[in-house]
């Protein structure tokens, strides 16, 4: 486990996604979901928690957008800025704030990295060759250039790199180039062009350094990172384009050029925590805490691709820095695909082939909880996992719904009908009674020591072992029987029971916070959010009792059922184009 004690607040990330379409369900489970289950979790147990996201809105894909539809780059960040920030919250993930790239804050934080790195050495410039369109007059920077994969012969490579084989490598490299603009297909020529390139090379032995000493993170993550680490160079960080932070300086040949995206996005999580301290009124510098205090603890949450940019770059932008934390950890997802029930097949969500899901589509279908309970249970964390509509309804209505959502409602109606709303007084504990009891604090501890350690999935299966002992114990001690023969014997049943119920109230918290919120309704029970100041422990509550003669609110379903046939008439319109 880690040394979590050592550490005063923890600052969780998670990737800052493009605003350049809709959030889909693959971005949900990868680097948003486990982020939003590990801050609940560890906002439960009193531990201060600062959780930052926020639209990362630079970039040539957003521009190219903004053309394609003949409308200004603004229109386009706005409009998915406010999508996203909804869909987000439709799913009840909960960021302390969801910022903007755009914002003139961040060109400032943004132009105070540079300089610091410029000041220590870390900056060079260095003249290049690169496509430029006599027809559009101007350079065509990434994607804005298209044409055939130098290594692999795959025909729509872009400028430096190619989708097909991953293979990256220096624009002029590229085969048969063609403009990527629309109304723009022109073969582009070389032209001189001068730029800032990241010596990256110099932060080698430190990144290694840090590498070396978090034996404890996923496999993953560190193979991508030290086949990175080894093999560092300098790397460009500005683009010939107008859309980006300004580069901070007064040299003529910054004309025309702005900072390269994959510079600024990261930085984005300093901004937006720059940016919530002054909401909160904390001042110009009470960010800093969270950044440079050695007390404090930055967790990453991102998908696999993300992982060269949080586990190499970005902490190299920070070390240069000379005061910031190094992160603790990054926690980086695999892929979810999407089952295609034709070919019995996954494959890859991608736009093109409008197999996609996008929140905004599904969240207006399901319950936050149905989807978040599926997107957990299937999380992509050590390989690729697959959406599937069959497993979806199977796994929720099966697993949360029958195990879980039975057992608590069963155990409340029956105490609700027969003991007056009251939690019944037990008599003589058996030894089965005892030893569901005296189980509880284990299977608390189960899940919490899984949700430490990143294991999501893990978890979330610990908890509905919880629900599967108690529907044993019900089973066995069948209350709907003895409640004819043996009130006494009925009532210790379900004074266990209720227990159990209010253990599960806390342990689901994270997973699922409006079930929660409503059974903790139903139990009289506070669940504190938490936040970034800290608090109580309210985890370790799961296993206090509920004292005979508590009141019980009207029990109500809390995981509704799907329906079979709402699931098939949804499965035809995903196959048909139309979740995206
Ligand atoms: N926008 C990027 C993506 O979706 C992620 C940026 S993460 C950040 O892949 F750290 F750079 F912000
Ligand atoms: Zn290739």
């Amino acid at each position: 486990m880690p040394a979590q004690n050592t550490f005063k607040r923890t600052l969780v990330t998670s990737a800052l996604p493009y605003a350049n379409g809709h959030i889909h369900l693959g971005h949900i489970a990868g680097a948003y979901l486990p982020a939003d289950i590990y801050v609940r979790y560890k906002r439960l147990r009193g531990e201060a928690v600062l959780y930052v996201c926020g639209s990362d809105e630079y970039g040539v894909p957003i521009t190219l957008t903004a053309l394609k539809e003949g409308v200004s780059p603004t229109e386009v960040i706005d409009r998915y800025h406010t999508a996203n920030a909804e869909a987000f919250g439709a799913l009840r993930v909960a960021f302390d704030i969801y910022g903007r790239t755009s914002w003139p804050l961040h060109a400032d934080t943004t132009q105070a990295f540079f300089r610091k790195l410029d000041e220590g050495g870390y900056i060079e410039k260095q003249d290049m060759e690169l496509w430029y369109s006599e027809q559009s007059r101007k350079f065509l920077p990434d994607r804005y250039v298209k044409g055939t994969c130098p290594k692999c012969g795959y025909d729509n490579a872009n400028g430096d790199e190619c989708e097909n084989c991953g293979a990256q490598y220096a624009p002029k490299d590229l085969v048969e180039p063609r403009a990527n603009i629309p109304g723009d297909s022109s073969r582009p020529e070389l032209r001189p062009s001068t730029h800032w390139f990241l010596k990256l090379q110099e932060f080698s032995g430190a990144i290694k350094t840090w590498l070396d000493s978090h034996p404890e993170w996923r496999a993953n993550v560190k193979g991508i990172a030290y086949s990175w680490v080894n093999d560092l160079r300098s790397r460009c960080i500005t683009r010939d384009t107008d859309w980006g932070v300004p580069i901070p300086t007064s040299d003529p040949g910054a004309e025309g050029k702005r900072i390269y995206v994959w510079f600024d996005a990261p930085i984005g999580y300093v901004t937006n925590t720059r940016q919530w301290a002054l909401d909160r009124g904390l001042g110009d510098d009470g960010w800093e805490v969270w950044w440079k205090d050695t007390t404090s603890r930055l967790i990453h949450f991102i998908g696999k691709d993300n992982v060269p940019f949080h586990a190499v770059i970005f902490p190299a932008m920070l070390i240069g820095q000379g005061d910031y934390i190094a992160a603790d950890n990054v926690i980086g997802n695999e892929y979810l695909n999407v089952f295609n029930r034709q070919t019995g097949r996954a494959e890859k969500g991608s736009k093109s082939r409008g197999n996609m899901i996008s929140v905004r589509w599904f969240a207006e279908k399901f319950s936050s909880d149905a989807i978040r309970y599926y997107l957990c249970a299937n999380a992509p964390e050590a390989r690729d996992a697959a959406f599937d509509w069959d497993e979806f309804i199977n796994r929720y209505n099966g697993e949360l719904c029958d195990v879980v959502g039975n057992f608590v409602h069963r155990s409340l109606t029956m105490t609700y009908k027969n003991f007056e709303g009251k939690v019944p007084a037990p008599g003589a504990l058996d030894a089965d009674d005892t030893a569901l009891l005296e189980s509880l604090p284990q299977l608390i501890d189960a899940v919490a020591e899984s949700l430490e350690d990143f294991r999501f999935r893990q978890a979330l299966e610990r908890f509905i072992e919880i629900g599967r002992k108690a529907n044993q114990y019900f089973d066995t001690k069948a209350p709907w029987v003895t409640r004819k023969t043996d009130m006494a014997r009925t009532g210790t049943t379900l004074y266990v029971c209720c227990q159990v119920v209010r253990a599960l109230c806390t342990t689901m918290a994270p997973f699922l916070p409006d079930g929660a919120a409503k059974l903790a309704a139903i139990l009289g029970i506070a669940l504190p959010a938490g936040g970034p100041d800290g608090g109580e422990d309210a985890w370790n509550a799961a296993r206090d009792r509920l004292s005979a003669g508590h009141s019980l609110q009207t029990p109500v379903v809390l995981f509704p059922k799907l329906d079979k046939d709402y699931i098939e008439e949804l499965a035809a319109k995903h196959a048909a184009g139309e979740a995206v």
